[in-house]
This record gives structure tokens, C-alpha cells and sequence, in this order.
């Protein structure tokens, strides 16, 4: 058998049920929504998890049915329905995307064309056209990458492994049902294949396998030892009146930008974290919030301000703050000043 009618065998019985996947072997076509759904999920689990996943996109298929609906979205909508997400750039490309689309009269079908779109790298160009088209793409995602290192006992560290990975990805990946293959690689690295401990009494591949043969296939993929994430350090302001909180909307070209926030000192653009821009009348500390971005672990202390609202911004009733669309950093700023005001 090869690997990938093994792992299709396994796939069909074990196949996990999400909300945007068909049942192996069940094309749709002709379904107009099908690739949106693809879309839509894939730029979701973009370095995030099935889990966090679920329910946002519940709730953007609830609100936007399709491409056309997501089309016509308000971006100030869409941005406060992405809040807690995370990497929020992908919402901003999900609108763009969507509205040239929804011009072009549907999703193109192959890779190459749909590499041209907002937001789409070369992982989701290739996940679309195998699980929506049935192109033979190769799919490699960090699941995949530990799936073939340890199928084919790859020993260069990542990422400097990433060219053969993907030479081996492309050799077992079939011609025919390239969606399911792809996912099935997926849902082996997510439960079989896991980074820390696999379960190789459970895998369909191990005979195949040559980190298993090899005795210890759980010390694959190796990795590059990892630069220490910088430390930056910043300011955000509460500024209470009457019940209500003054809160901006990210401008420029910084992190978050087209996101509501409670105002700041622009720890964003302050590469190497030192220094502030002068902070504006008297303040109170009223402790800090800790949060870790992919590039950046900041430290935000949250400064209670008496003055004048800083910037362009509103008035929100804290009382109606969870429905401010507020990423996680500044939700958790709200948290704190809430416990401290
Ligand atoms: N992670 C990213 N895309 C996925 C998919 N289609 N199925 C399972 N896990 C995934």
C-alpha cells in the first residue's frame, strides 16, 4: 500500500468532524458556499487553533453566509467580529479578499491564481485548491512538516529543511481526493503524530515510517534554536467619564492598526521597547497587563488619566465594553482597570 492509501484508509474512519469539512470522499459540486467555507476556515486556522476557531467561524457564516454577504461588510464590523483572534491583519485581508472575490464573480480554482489574492500565502493558496478543487497542491503545515520530517527521518533542523520537506510532501501526495489527503496529514499531526509524545502504536504509517524505524521518532523535526522574543514595554490610558471610556481606533500603520483600543503611547512603534512618548498630564498607575505577540512579549501599564481624551476616538459606556470589538491585549487593560477604577 502506499502512504497515501493508508493514510486515506485511516482517514476514513477517523476523519475529525469540524464545521467546515465534508465527510471524506464527499465532493460538493456545484455548492457555491463550499469555497467560501474553505477560505473562511483555512485564514482562521492560520497559526491558530481548531479549538479558538469553532466559534468565530460559527458566527461569521451566521453573519455572513457568503462571499457576496462578507462583500458588502462593513470593515469596522468585520475587525470587531475578528477581536480575540488575534494577528489581525488577516481580517482586514479577509475583506479585500472578499469584495475582489465577490467582483471576479466567485474563487478562482488553481494555486497559482489563487496566490494573487489578499491573505493568502502559500499554505492557504494550496489548502483551497486541494480541499475546495480537488487540486493535487501540496500542503505543508506545521502538522505536515513534523508528519514527512519523521515519515522520511528528515535530520536538518527546521526551518533550513523546509525545501526537502516539501519535495517529499509533493511525492506522496495522490492525484486523486488531494483535499482528504491533505486533512488527513492534518488530523494525523493534530492526534497521532503529536510533537511531544505520538502515538505510534495508533499510526496507520508506522510500518512506513523511518523516524519510527529509527527508535525515536518524537526527537523529529529538529529546530533551529529559536531567537529569545524581544521585551517591549508601553503605556495605555483609561480615561473615564460619566460612566463611559474613551476608546480609539488604531490608525497608521502600526499593530492592531483598524482595531478599537483604549489610547496609547505608541509602544508599537518602539522597536527595541525603550523609551516613551510623553505621557500626557498626571496619571495613576493602575498596574500592568503582560501579552505575548509573535515578534514581542510587551509589558502595558495602564495609566489612569483625569485630562483630556487623547486622539480621535468615542465615548463607550464601560458598562458595554464587550461589545467594543477590543483585541485581547486591550481587553485584558479593561479587565484590570475594571478590578482597580
Ligand atoms: N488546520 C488548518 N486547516 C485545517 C483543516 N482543514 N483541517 C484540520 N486542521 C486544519
Amino acid at each position: 500500500m502506499t502512504i497515501a492509501e493508508a493514510l486515506l484508509h485511516w482517514y476514513d474512519r477517523h476523519a475529525r468532524e469540524l464545521p467546515w469539512r465534508n465527510p471524506p470522499g464527499a465532493a460538493r459540486p456545484g455548492d457555491a458556499a463550499w469555497p467560501y467555507r474553505v477560505w473562511l476556515s483555512e485564514v482562521m486556522l492560520q497559526q491558530t487553533t481548531v479549538a479558538a476557531v469553532k466559534p468565530y467561524f460559527a458566527k461569521f457564516i451566521a453573519t455572513w453566509p457568503s462571499i457576496e454577504a462578507l462583500a458588502a461588510a462593513d470593515e469596522a464590523e468585520v475587525m470587531s467580529a475578528w477581536a480575540g483572534l488575534g494577528y489581525y491583519s488577516r481580517a482586514r485581508n479577509l475583506v479585500k479578499c472578499a469584495r475582489e472575490v465577490a467582483a471576479r464573480g466567485g474563487f478562482p480554482q488553481t494555486e497559482a491564481e489563487l496566490r494573487e489574492l489578499p491573505g493568502l500565502g502559500p499554505y492557504t493558496a494550496a489548502a483551497i485548491a486541494a480541499i475546495a478543487f480537488g487540486e493535487p497542491a501540496v500542503v505543508v503545515d506545521a502538522n505536515v512538516e513534523r508528519v514527512v520530517a519523521r515519515l522520511f527521518a528528515i535530520d536538518t533542523p527546521l526551518p533550513a529543511a523546509r525545501g526537502a520537506i516539501r519535495e517529499r510532501a509533493g511525492e506522496i501526495t495522490p492525484k486523486q481526493r488531494a483535499g482528504d489527503f491533505a486533512q488527513a496529514m492534518m488530523d494525523l499531526g493534530a492526534t497521532v503524530c503529536t510533537s511531544r509524545d505520538p502515538s505510534c502504536e495508533l499510526c496507520p504509517l508506522a510500518v512506513q515510517c523511518a523516524g519510527w524505524a529509527a527508535g525515536d521518532p518524537a526527537r523529529l523535526p529538529r529546530k533551529a534554536a529559536k531567537k529569545p522574543r524581544p521585551e517591549r514595554r508601553g503605556r495605555a490610558f483609561w480615561i473615564e467619564r460619566a460612566g463611559a471610556v474613551w476608546l480609539v481606533t488604531r490608525r497608521g500603520k502600526g499593530m492592531l492598526r483598524g482595531m478599537r483600543a483604549l489610547p496609547d503611547d505608541g509602544w508599537s512603534a518602539q522597536a527595541d521597547g525603550s523609551g516613551h512618548a510623553p505621557m500626557p498630564g498626571d496619571g495613576l498607575s493602575m498596574g500592568v497587563v503582560r501579552h505575548v505577540f509573535t515578534h514581542a512579549s510587551l509589558t502595558l501599564e495602564l495609566v489612569r488619566l483625569d485630562g483630556e481624551p487623547i486622539g480621535e476616538g468615542e465615548w463607550w459606556p464601560v458598562e458595554r465594553i464587550d461589545e467594543a470589538g477590543l483585541p485581547t491585549l486591550f481587553a485584558k487593560a479593561v479587565r484590570l482597570a475594571l478590578t482597580r477604577r
